[in-house]
């Protein structure tokens, strides 16, 4: 492994069949707060995320919009997936698409090494297949004939496949799952792999022959890649595998690879835990530091789903609660790794009592009040050991939390020190202190107290809230003395006093407006 290897993190590929919905996005944000927090603890990081194009189901709904599946691909790509990841400030490395020439010559490299090494064979496939899962069920997955995930009836395949050699890498991956048990995660997460694992499986077919939307496989042109096997490889092949080691490809896989997390939701852990690092053994790879299954998002009791008519797409939150309030709200809410309910009136509430009460208010008042008592200017540098022994704890507990990818516990130590902030400025009534002059140098040191905690406030909270943080740091004039807010290091954080006095602060924009006015003015 190289030395200076960045932390590498992957989202999966999303299907184009359709546009994005929260679910998509959920993932993608969590995969960019985590890779934010990296940065900017000055980690080298690379985060990937892109599309998955090939495969029966993007290829029925082109059919059914009369245009070519690439023409459909480019189309929703260009139209609906990038332009909802800038939309929310998503802060990837790169996209992958399947359709790609790099990556469409790296499986097929790879599906030959494959063959060559023997774990590849010709074989029959006889069974139900799931356009909607894109996976070849046991008679056991279905519930009256009908996929238990989408409640639709299944086709019935017979056909010559190629297989992969699945069933030999049950021992090696038990076997690395019970030394590495961080590899997957949560802990009820590798319980059901490994139960997978043990209750035995059978071979892969890893090639369709009745239609021709995807790779073909490379010894034998009436085939293609089975969609799974091809979208897999993305996370290697959009890294330069199987290049040579001295080509760009192959020093940026020896920078990147192996991947150190892999954000997937729970319906899709099997393929990650199983079937991928099953395919990287095969092929004397490294396997991914972690697989981490998040929970879904349900409305009415149901995973959200496009197919059932409940997806929700992200602008229908965003043009209400804004882009930073649907960062903060879903990994705040919800712990990750288990299902969790989302409405309105929720989201309002915390809204309303966490971004607009607690935060925003406590920024605009500070600089409401500097000011009024200081001329707009940062006081002289003082020091409150109460609050810098809080703020020390709370980066070490959210440091922790966020890197154990408990976004709910990072999210919840650092708005507790937010809480904790307000209440000095409680007890402490500046505006009472204001009235007696001789009282000037209490006054100034109790502003500049709430204002460094406020610098600490908004680097911690940037990877959540990038755009919100970003206006409070110009109007703290931190852009000017400190330089641009996501080149801040979390582990400086905890230092006092690195706000410089005399930065001239402004009234910015109010940083989370009350719902009943942004709803008027939309
Ligand atoms: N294309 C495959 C993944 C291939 S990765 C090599 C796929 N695509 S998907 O678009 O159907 O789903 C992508 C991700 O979105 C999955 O991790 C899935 O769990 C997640 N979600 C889809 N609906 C969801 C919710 N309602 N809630 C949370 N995440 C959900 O599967």
């Amino acid at each position: 492994m190289s030395a200076d290897k960045s932390f590498y993190l992957t989202t999966p590929i999303y299907y184009v069949n359709d546009a994005p919905h929260i679910g998509h996005a959920y993932t993608t944000v969590a995969g960019d707060v985590l890779t934010r927090w990296n940065r900017q603890k000055g980690e080298g990081v690379w985060f990937l995320t892109g599309t998955d194009e090939h495969g029966e189901k993007v290829m029925n709904t082109d059919k059914s919009n009369n245009v070519s599946p690439q023409q459909w691909c480019d189309r929703l790509v260009e139209e609906a997936w990038k332009p909802s990841w800038t939309a929310l400030n998503i802060a990837n490395d790169d996209f992958i698409r399947t359709t790609e020439p790099r990556h469409e010559m790296r499986v097929q490299r790879f599906m030959q090494l494959l063959k060559d090494k023997g774990f590849i064979y010709a074989g029959k496939f006889e069974g139900p297949y799931c356009i909607g899962c894109e996976e070849f069920k046991l008679p056991g997955d279905l519930d009256d004939g009908k996929c238990k995930v989408h409640g639709k009836p299944v086709e019935n395949l017979s056909e010559d496949n190629w297989f992969f050699k699945l069933s030999a890498f049950v021992e090696p991956l038990l076997e690395h799952y019970k030394k590495n048990p961080q590899a997957c995660e949560p802990t009820s997460a590798r319980n059901e792999v490994i139960a997978f694992l043990e209750s035995g499986v059978r071979d892969l077919s890893i090639s369709r022959s009745t239609f021709d939307w995807g790779i073909p496989v490379p010894w034998d042109r009436d085939q293609v890649i089975y969609v799974w096997f091809d979208a897999l490889l993305n996370y290697a092949t959009a890294v330069g595998l199987g290049d040579e080691p001295d080509s760009d490809g192959g020093k940026k896989f020896a920078k990147t690879w192996p991947a150190d997390v892999q954000l997937v939701g729970k319906d899709i852990l099997r393929f990650h835990a199983v079937i991928w690092p099953a395919m990287l053994m095969a092929a004397g790879l490294e396997v991914p530091g972690k697989v981490f299954a998040h929970g879904w998002l349900l409305v009415g009791g149901e995973k959200m789903s496009k197919s059932k008519l409940t997806g929700i797409a992200p602008s229908d939150i965003t043009d209400h609660f804004g882009v930073d309030a649907f960062r903060y709200y879903f990994l705040r809410a919800i712990p990750f790794g288990i299902d969790g309910s989302f409405s309105c009136e929720d989201m309002s509430a915390r809204y309303t009592s966490e971004l607009a009460n607690e935060f925003g208010n406590l920024a605009s008042r500070l600089i409401a009040m500097i000011e009024k008592y200081c001329d707009g200017v940062i006081p002289a540098v003082a020091h409150n050991s109460e609050l810098a022994m809080k703020l020390a704890q709370t980066v070490d507990v959210a440091d922790k939390a966020i890197c154990a990818l408990d976004f709910q516990g990072g999210i919840n130590a650092i708005m507790d020190y937010c809480k904790r902030v307000n209440g000095f400025v409680t007890e402490q009534e500046p505006w009472a202190i204001a009235k007696d002059p001789a009282r000037v140098e209490e006054l100034n040191a109790v502003l500049y107290n709430t204002a460094d905690s406020i610098r600490a406030l908004a680097i911690l909270l940037h990877p959540v809230m990038p755009s919100t943080t970003e206006i409070l740091w110009e109007s703290l004039g931190a852009n000017t003395t400190l330089g641009p807010i996501g080149n801040q290091k979390i582990a400086d954080v905890t230092k006092w006093g690195v706000l410089p006095a005399g930065s001239k602060v402004t009234k910015g924009a109010v940083l989370f407006p009350r719902l009943e006015e942004k709803l008027e003015s939309n």
